[in-house]
């Protein structure tokens, strides 16, 4: 109906625009949805689902929602807060030209950042060739055998190189040798995982102290940093020669772009390489993300944790690209697992990837080059300029990009005089100043950096002619060895070729763009543009995660804002956004309730209840903060059993330290008794942390904090709208009550210390900062009435899929409501394909891969339950688009019923042999018992728009037994140009 002219002035103001463009159905779709469930309004179905126990007795107190125009603007005066100072502070964190044609297509482009995790292999070979194209170039860079495909943070990824050693080494003792000179927030991350394991971290801060620890026998590993914090360049090889001799692993911290032109860890002996690629074309944004990166050598590579992309063949024998070793990513082993990884930063590995493309070897080399060039100059105008360099920092041993000048009491003077001039510097240690250089220092930054060291009136050198100065690397510690030779790395240099290429991968790839992602737990929701927008602004882009605090005024403003708003949001009463995924915001969590626990003088309590239906990150945090996981059943409609809750809970009283549930629980239901589940908890000394990841059931109708909860992490990765990223970025916040906010994550280095709390989890302190606006957006747009309505209508979408389901599959479980059509489930519904794989052979993977046929990405595949798929659609997906994929899935019944009925065989049929490419249908003789149009065509609309997919189903063993981790040879592909 057209808009009245007598219209209120609300109305045609139109504030809550945002809310129906972000939610799927409208009004009328609502109607027809309602009359197949049952229910006569969408506040009945909601009350007839969700337990009125735990209803939310008082609506979030949000700010009334804003339109997108109006939250840009409002977003932009605060980004306007932030200071963008030239950063010459280095640690780990550097200016860098993010490529326009990377910008604009990929970190802009949502081909790229709203497709999920690789789980589906044929639907994701664009995406997992840019991971290889990454595991080629650390390897290449680093010279070591094997990369994943990337780690959260650099600091992170130190601490998972020392657990890697720690399980891949003969040296039986307990202690990691760290050099003094490393990040000081990779020792704070590695002080905070070492200490729930029982590690010891030693730090040596001298070269005495250093070799004094090396000769001792009592640690597994040593990790050092390349080039040191400080910037000095050393050539590890006799150290790790000597930590070898002591059958321990010897770990270097190194930066790529350093690598290009400095002899690799690999050829000076190192077993294990960490790192981030950060300076590859990603933005500093204060902090992340970033993808780091860990390498090892080839005895370590199953022990290797994080996601792995391999090679294998397809059913037609052609290459194809698959997560490897998929156990590999261990949270998948839950309690046995040695790591948690799941979500990780695959968008920021494949820019890093895509910037090693565009450069190319030389590229790249020129940069270094130049950064190395511009150092030396720098501090040849600073001796021109008569400062004293006798003191500095192992100058002599030769610097790539960084120098540490001894300022004595100078050294505040002279960091004050650079902020009044427009810079930032280091101070590393009282009486030193550093100075870094990146890519986009220009020859005006190094007159700005001379001005600071000048005296009043003093003439500045010339850069003209200190241009003969060369740069201040070693001879003997200048690459050889050549690196990036794959002919992917040397063809794509001019824009046309770059931007072809890079459409040429996301065409191979299914994401949110062209179709629904109905993938259960993973709330494959709309990331809208308005909400993307921000985060590449130069004004939180270009920002340093150490400058100084005045500086970050529009973070602090924009988390503080957020923050409040996800404790009311979840009715908790403290936020840390530093974990960056929801696995490191439940290790936070845990640590929480331990060092609680402690506080009060019970720091034995180890024990970790966790239901067998639990997310395998649960259980694998669990381990990781120390705890012993004990198992809890759950009854025959996915909820908890009480009964054996209580038995464990007597059972373990005495060291009871918490249990971890989901709400509603991976099994899409609302426990009915999560109140008293809580309340029994508690009464034996443990607190409950309630993993949020399916808050996008509760936000606006129920709040964990208010119902028991003690400890939640987030996944704004999947809530609060931002996108998947093909596998990360995620930001996994933990959210507190009032007694446990004193044990939230601190951050020493960058000064916000908790007395007695636990350290940090996270390289920066704010994690993942730089993607904190897509959240802040989506509130600020939704507002209390938006944000609830989209709970509501995730929860209508999923009933609806039920409804519309439930006389084709059987709905696994479900609460069973009367009136409710499809027995009534929470935001996801699980499809069981169970008894149809003993009717007709046709298993849950067969259907997930004929859905691509369809055109769709399959639901989750066999979690939480083997064998089924679980569906959920989200508020933002359409009623078109929700009946698109019910046809689908009643038409892929309808195949499965000719399979029965032994109209097609059980082993060759359209399931079975699905995905099908065009290549398949085109080339050589037809013999199968259906046609061809059955097989491509299966609903006559795809005529109009097919997706394609470009391999056909990929052989998961064969990949794992012939492991293969970097870029294939050309010739791999048969269609090499004589
Ligand atoms: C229930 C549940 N808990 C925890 C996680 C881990 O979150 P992340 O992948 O952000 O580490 C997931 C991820 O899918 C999940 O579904």
């Amino acid at each position: 109906m057209l808009t009245s002219a007598h219209a209120p002035l609300a109305a045609l103001e139109n504030a809550t625009a945002f809310a129906s463009r972000h939610i799927g159905p409208g009004a009328d779709d609502e109607a027809t949805m309602l009359a197949a469930i049952g229910p006569a309004s969408r506040r009945a179905l909601i009350e007839a689902i969700v337990p009125a126990a735990i209803a939310r007795t008082a609506a979030m107190d949000l700010p009334a929602p804003a339109t997108e125009e109006q939250a840009l603007a409002e977003l932009k005066a605060i980004a306007g807060k932030n200071q963008r100072l030239r950063s010459f502070i280095g640690q780990g964190y550097h200016g860098t030209f993010t490529p326009g044609v990377i910008l604009r297509n990929i970190l802009e482009n949502p081909a790229w950042y709203t497709a999920y995790t690789p789980y589906q292999a044929e639907i994701s070979q664009g995406r997992m060739e840019a991971l290889v194209n990454f595991q080629t170039m650390v390897t290449d860079l680093t010279g070591m055998a094997i990369a994943n495909a990337s780690m959260l943070d650099e600091a992170t990824a130190a601490a998972e190189a020392m657990t890697l050693a720690r399980r891949s080494v003969k040296a039986k003792g307990h202690t990691l040798v760290v050099s003094g000179d490393t990040h000081p927030q990779i020792i704070e991350v590695l002080q905070t995982r070492a200490k729930p394991l029982g590690l010891t971290i030693q730090l040596a801060n001298s070269a005495e102290e250093w070799t004094a620890a090396l000769a001792g026998d009592d640690y597994f590993a040593a990790l050092a940093q390349y080039p040191a914090s400080s910037g000095w360049l050393h050539d590890w090889s006799a150290d790790a020669a000597t930590v070898k001799g002591k059958q321990a692993a010897f770990i270097l911290a190194a930066d790529l772009l350093a690598l290009t032109v400095l002899k690799s860890p690999g050829e000076m002996g190192a077993d294990i390489v960490l790192g981030s690629t950060q300076r590859f074309g990603m933005p500093m944004g204060a902090g992340g993300p970033h993808a780091a990166y860990l390498a090892c050598r080839d005895e370590f590579k199953r022990s290797l944790p994080g996601r792995l992309v391999g090679i294998s063949v397809d059913s037609h024998g052609n290459p194809a690209y698959r997560l490897a070793l998929q156990t590999r990513e261990q949270h998948i082993r839950r309690e046995k697992a040695t790591s948690n990884i799941c979500t990780a930063q695959v968008l920021p590995a494949v820019v890093a990837s895509m910037y090693a493309v565009y450069h190319g070897p030389q590229g790249l080399t020129r940069i270094a080059l130049r950064v190395a060039r511009y150092l030396g100059i720098l501090v040849a105008g600073l001796k021109q300029l008569g400062v004293d360099m006798s003191q500095t920092h192992h100058l002599d041993a030769g610097a790539f990009d960084t120098v540490c000048l001894h300022t004595g009491e100078r050294t505040a003077a002279l960091m004050a005089r650079a902020v009044s001039l427009g810079a930032n510097l280091r101070s590393p240690w009282p009486g030193y100043l550093s100075i870094t250089l990146d890519e986009t220092t220009t020859r005006e930054d190094l007159a700005l950096l001379w001005r600071i060291f000048a005296a009043e009136g003093q003439a500045l050198p010339s850069v003209d002619e200190l241009s003969l100065t060369g740069d201040l690397i070693p001879p003997a510690l200048r690459r050889t060895s050549a690196f990036l030779t794959h002919p992917v790395f040397n063809s794509h240099h001019s824009e046309t070729e770059m931007l072809r290429y890079i459409r040429k991968l996301s065409d191979k790839d299914l994401a949110l763009d062209r179709s629904m992602i109905p993938l259960g737990s993973c709330t494959m929701k709309l990331n809208a543009t308005s909400e993307m927008i921000p985060i590449t602004w130069p004004e939180f882009a270009e920002v340093h995660p150490f400058a100084p605090a005045d500086q970050l005024a529009g973070y602090a403003e924009l988390n503080a804002q957020l923050c409040g708003w996800l404790e009311q949001a979840t009715g908790y009463a403290g936020v840390s956004l530093q974990p960056n995924a929801g696995s490191q915001g439940e290790y936070a969590g845990l640590l929480a309730i331990c060092a609680w626990h402690a506080s009060r003088g019970e720091g034995h309590r180890n024990i970790c209840l966790i239901p067998e239906s639990a997310h395998g990150t649960n259980p694998a945090s669990a381990m990781m903060a120390g705890l012993q996981v004990v198992v809890v059943k759950c009854d025959a409609n996915g909820s908890v059993d009480l009964g054996d809750l209580k038995a464990k809970c007597e059972q373990h009283a005495a060291n009871l330290a918490c249990i971890m549930i989901t709400y509603p629980s991976t099994y899409g239901v609302y426990d009915l008794q999560v109140k008293e589940l809580c309340a029994m908890v508690h009464q034996y000394g443990g607190r409950v942390y309630v993993d949020g990841a399916n808050m996008n059931a509760l936000v606006g109708v129920a709040a964990p904090g208010q119902f028991g909860g003690d400890v939640s992490h987030l996944n704004l990765h999947k809530t609060f709208c931002i996108p998947h990223g093909g596998g990360g970025p995620g930001v996994g916040p933990v959210c507190v009550v009032e007694d446990l906010v004193p044990f939230l994550p601190g951050h020493a280095t960058a000064g916000q210390l908790r007395e007695g709390g636990v350290g940090a989890v996270s390289a920066a302190p704010y994690g993942n900062a730089a993607v904190l606006p897509i959240s802040w957006m989506y509130v600020r747009m939704m507002g209390t009435a938006g944000l609830t309505a989209a709970t509501e209508t995730a929860i209508l979408n999923a009933n609806y899929v039920a409804a519309r389901l439930a006389d084709h599959y059987d709905i696994h479980f479900s609460g069973n409501v009367a009136g409710v059509k499809g027995g009534g489930v929470a935001h996801e519904c699980i499809l069981d394909l169970r008894p149809l794989k003993d009717s007709s052979g046709v298993s849950a993977e067969d259907v997930a891969k004929r859905l691509i046929d369809y055109g769709f990405h399959a639901p989750t595949l066999s979690f939480p339950v083997a064998g089924t798929l679980m569906v959920e659609p989200t508020e933002s997906e359409p009623l078109f688009e929700l009946d698109r994929f019910c046809d689908a899935m009643i038409a892929i019944r309808e195949e499965i019923r000719l399979v029965e009925a032994g109209a097609w065989p059980r082993e060759d049929n359209p399931l079975k042999n699905a995905p099908h490419t065009a290549a398949s249908l085109l080339s050589g003789e037809w013999t199968h018992p259906y046609s061809r149009e059955v097989a491509a065509y299966p609903v006559a609309s795809l005529k109009q728009v097919k997706y394609w997919s470009p391999v056909g189903r990929v052989d998961n063993v064969y990949g794992d037994r012939n492991l293969f981790c970097s870029c294939l040879p050309v010739s791999a592909y048969g269609d090499t140009p004589a």
